[in-house]
């Protein structure tokens, strides 16, 4: 009898502690959790992402300058796959494409809460929207912008938002993260926490970054998803796009240490991914659009270097500087070692210049016809390093 009593007991403690709690998530209102933020925008396409905090479908309206997004000339978009709109997810991922480079849309996101998700009916609940914003397609034919990169901030959100605080926003169109952004992912708000929330609130809804992955980004339970997350043109970590006289090739120079490293418990391959990514390279830097633009930066958050105990970097230098040093390259930015240099181009090595950002600076580089304008800022505002190069091609 009294073992009994025991069991009531443990179950009223139990009721007691959990019932509030559902009844608490289920008072909660539907919300944007998180973003929205521009990812993958190219010259006709452009895909937006947020996350809610209840499950839900989702669409965007959107329009042309001059069409608001909230008139009945709007489009709407949503995501489908295999004949199925995506629904009952709390992040949301949607294309916008046909559309036209160098043009500014308005854009307002809708979400819809799926409150039960029977077989035959679904019920749903209040509904969520944000906006409008303003996004830009890229535009090939643009002769001036700005840009800056960011690297290395593992999570230090306090020190990003310090950092976006010193940008020119008017001028800027793109945003790098150089990678290793966060220390691993292990847990979902990793991500939102340790920068995205920051992007969003700076910039990330108007003004798109893209996301470079760096050796920690490939660590943890849910380094698979990353790119779930934050969407690339081409599906892949590594691609190429044309924003004004520019050509950026963005690489992923994956993990440091070779393959069979203790650390990664047999679950990486990156000896193969890499030379995969290899011969993508020896036919990108081929292609016309890359070889005519007037300038060509790479994006890669490992820094090429010839010693051979630097596994992924001595990999990287072999495999990939030979293709870059006949690929008219203007200028690499990197991150990874956490101290900042600038290395001139080398006959013998790099035939092109590379700068390693630091994890507590901020590049900005003015794009113009005449040059590329290189600012590199430390966290208190103090200026790094002041430097312009002159287009290599006549282009
Ligand atoms: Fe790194």
């Amino acid at each position: 009898m009294k073992r009994h009593c025991k069991h009531w007991v443990v179950v009223i403690a139990v009721c007691a502690v959990f019932a509030p709690r559902a009844t608490a998530q289920e008072a909660e209102k539907l919300a944007v959790a998180h973003g929205p933020y521009l990812q993958a925008v190219t010259e006709t396409s452009a895909t937006v992402v947020w996350v809610t905090n209840k499950n839900c479908v989702s669409h965007i309206h959107y329009g042309a300058e001059g069409i608001s997004s909230d008139s009945n000339d709007a489009t709407t978009a949503f995501a489908s796959h295999d004949g199925l709109i995506d629904a009952n997810t709390k992040l949301h991922k949607i294309v916008l494409t046909s559309l036209k480079p160098g043009r500014t849309y308005d854009y307002r996101i809708v979400s819809k809460e799926i409150v039960k998700f029977d077989p035959y009916e679904v019920t749903y609940g209040d509904t969520v929207t944000a906006g409008p914003y303003r996004l830009h397609t890229c535009n090939p034919q643009k002769e001036q912008f700005s840009f800056c990169v960011v690297n290395d901030i593992h999570e230090q959100a306090e020190r990003l938002a310090s950092l976006l605080s010193m940008v020119a926003w008017d001028a800027t169109d793109l945003v790098f993260l150089n990678g290793d952004m966060i220390d691993h992912w292990t847990r979902e708000n990793q991500v939102f926490d340790g920068f995205l929330d920051v992007c969003v609130r700076r910039f990330a809804r108007e003004i798109p970054f893209v996301y470079v992955r760096g050796n920690h980004e490939t660590r943890g339970a849910l380094a698979r998803d990353l790119i779930e997350y934050f969407p690339t043109p081409n599906g892949r970590y590594y691609f190429a796009f044309r924003h004004g006289p520019v050509s950026f090739l963005v690489l992923d120079s994956g993990e440091d240490k070779p393959d069979a490293n203790k650390e990664y418990s047999g679950l990486v391959d990156f000896d193969a991914y890499r030379a995969e990514e290899t011969k993508w390279l020896r036919q990108t830097v081929q292609d016309d659009l890359f070889q005519t633009s007037r300038y060509r930066i790479v994006l890669v958050h490992m820094p090429p270097f010839a010693d051979e105990r630097a596994y992924g970097q001595s990999q990287i230098y072999r495999s990939w500087v030979p293709i870059l040093n006949r690929a008219d390259i203007d200028l690499m930015l990197c991150g990874h070692t956490h101290q900042f240099a600038r290395i001139d181009p080398n006959e013998l090595a790099h035939h092109f210049p590379i700068l390693i950002n630091a994890p507590d600076m901020i590049v900005n580089v003015a794009v113009s016809e005449s040059s590329l304008a290189v600012v590199v800022k430390q966290v208190d505002g103090r200026v790094v390093d002041v430097f312009a190069l002159k287009p290599d091609s006549p282009n």
